[in-house]
């Protein structure tokens, strides 16, 4: 079988020099690469390097060798064109369809998917320049990957820098796999939120009360709506777990701060997915001091007040065309349990598992049944936490399709 051919499009940013890496794992797992740099990005990395590690020639002119017309050669034959790291100049001429160098000629002849991993710092991620190329590339159905957030060149940090090439590595097999199966990004465009974890509800300033949730099928389900094209919010309740390279996580311990960054994150969404195991309890009171136990005398009882359902106030303030999901863990009479929840939580998918035998919390593997209000029903057998977050994403766009929105 033929590799899979991919070009890398390297900009003219310091982290040029992580796609090197990103280069190597591409080169390594058996796949054709092909890189074009830009000039500012060769003044970051040489051509020798780039041509070292791809074992190809490097072509950086469209003037080059042009009886073999290099940009439509390259193009018409990629499966994969990703660009990392994309400068904002480089996003800015992708978006206004400019052909002045090798690599947007290419973008323009490309018909595979396309992949910008972008990097700079984050004034310019922030500039509503940017944020308004971002935008359009997206809408044009290319995966735009959300920089990660950390140290950048310099002393500062924030948003800005290229996720890690082990990170951004896998974005693209996934989306390669897609593409090699003929299953379209059919979430570009789209704004996906997602919850994953267990919310934590403080006693005292050293203990809480949680629960088991590893945050797996939560983060599955952010890696495969990257993959299939969507911008990814992940608020993440106390996983520990790698950020899924180019989904914008946001972090939070309590139920009132998931309520808070789903209902914000959730207003202008094309789908609401709630896989945190959120505590419907909290504590009354929160003691500011270590409870201490006192010698002779019984603890005090922990009094506990109702925590809100988020799910259920997210399904009842969706705007239109939106898709809200829930979970639920049920111990028996799992789908009866499951369609009086979900009329009761109003959403319109729920992803209903049993537990108990080692299935669900912490496990690698999953095994559900999708309910759809209206009456569908999916069973999805056992397999990994990615393959039931797919077969998810596919109902939520079944679902926007049947409403005319996808
Ligand atoms: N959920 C939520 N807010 C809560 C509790 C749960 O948003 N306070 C969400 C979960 O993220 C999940 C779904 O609701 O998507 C189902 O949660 P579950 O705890 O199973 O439902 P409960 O309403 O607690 O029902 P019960 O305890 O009766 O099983």
């Amino acid at each position: 079988m033929d590799k899979p051919r991919v070009v890398l499009g390297v900009g003219g940013g310091i982290a040029a020099y992580k796609a090197c890496e990103l280069l190597r794992r591409l080169t390594e797992s058996g796949h054709e690469v092909h890189v074009i740099p830009t000039d500012s990005a060769l003044r970051f990395v040489g051509e020798p390097t780039w041509s070292a590690l791809s074992g190809n020639p490097v072509a950086t002119e469209v003037w080059e060798r042009a009886h073999e017309v290099p940009h439509v050669r390259l193009g018409r034959r990629a499966d994969l064109l990703v660009i990392a790291p994309a400068t904002a100049d480089l996003l800015a001429r992708a978006a206004t369809g400019r052909a002045d160098d090798l690599l947007t000629n290419t973008l323009l002849t490309v018909r595979c998917p396309v992949v910008f991993a972008p990097a700079m710092h984050t004034e310019m991620w922030e500039h509503p320049a940017t944020r308004e190329n971002v935008a359009t590339l997206r809408r044009r159905g290319a995966l735009v990957v959300d920089p990660a957030v950390g140290r950048l060149t310099g002393a500062d940090s924030g948003a800005g820098r290229l996720p890690e090439p082990d990170a951004l590595f896998e974005v693209c097999r996934r989306v390669l796999a897609r593409g090699t199966a003929g299953l379209p990004l059919d979430l570009a465009g789209r704004h996906v939120v997602i919850s994953a974890g267990g919310t934590r509800e403080p006693l005292d300033p050293v203990r809480f009360l949680g629960n088991h949730s590893s945050g797996k099928q939560g983060y599955a389900l952010a890696r495969t709506a990257l993959a299939r094209g969507a911008r990814v919010t992940l608020v993440a309740a106390n996983a520990a777990l790698p950020d899924p390279a180019g989904a914008e996580v946001v972090r939070v311990v309590t139920a009132e701060d998931m309520r808070q960054a789903m209902t914000k994150a959730s207003a202008e969404a094309d789908a609401v997915v709630m896989a945190a195991a959120v505590a419907d309890f909290r504590p009354a009171a929160r003691s500011d001091i270590k409870i201490k136990k006192r010698d002779g005398q019984d603890p005090d009882p922990i009094a506990l007040v109702r925590n809100p359902d988020i799910l259920a106030e997210l399904s009842a303030a969706r705007p239109v065309g939106q898709v809200v999901v829930g979970f639920a863990a049920e111990t028996h009479d799992v789908l009866a349990q499951g369609r009086v929840k979900l009329a009761r939580k109003g959403c319109d998918l729920l992803v209903v598992n049993q537990v108990g035998e080692g299935r669900a919390f912490g496990t690698e593997e999953n095994e559900a049944v999708i309910l759809e209000a209206g009456g569908g029903e999916t069973p999805v057998p056992r397999g990994p936490k990615e393959a039931l977050a797919d077969r998810i994403w596919d109902a939520v766009v079944r679902r926007r399709e049947a409403a005319g929105r996808n």
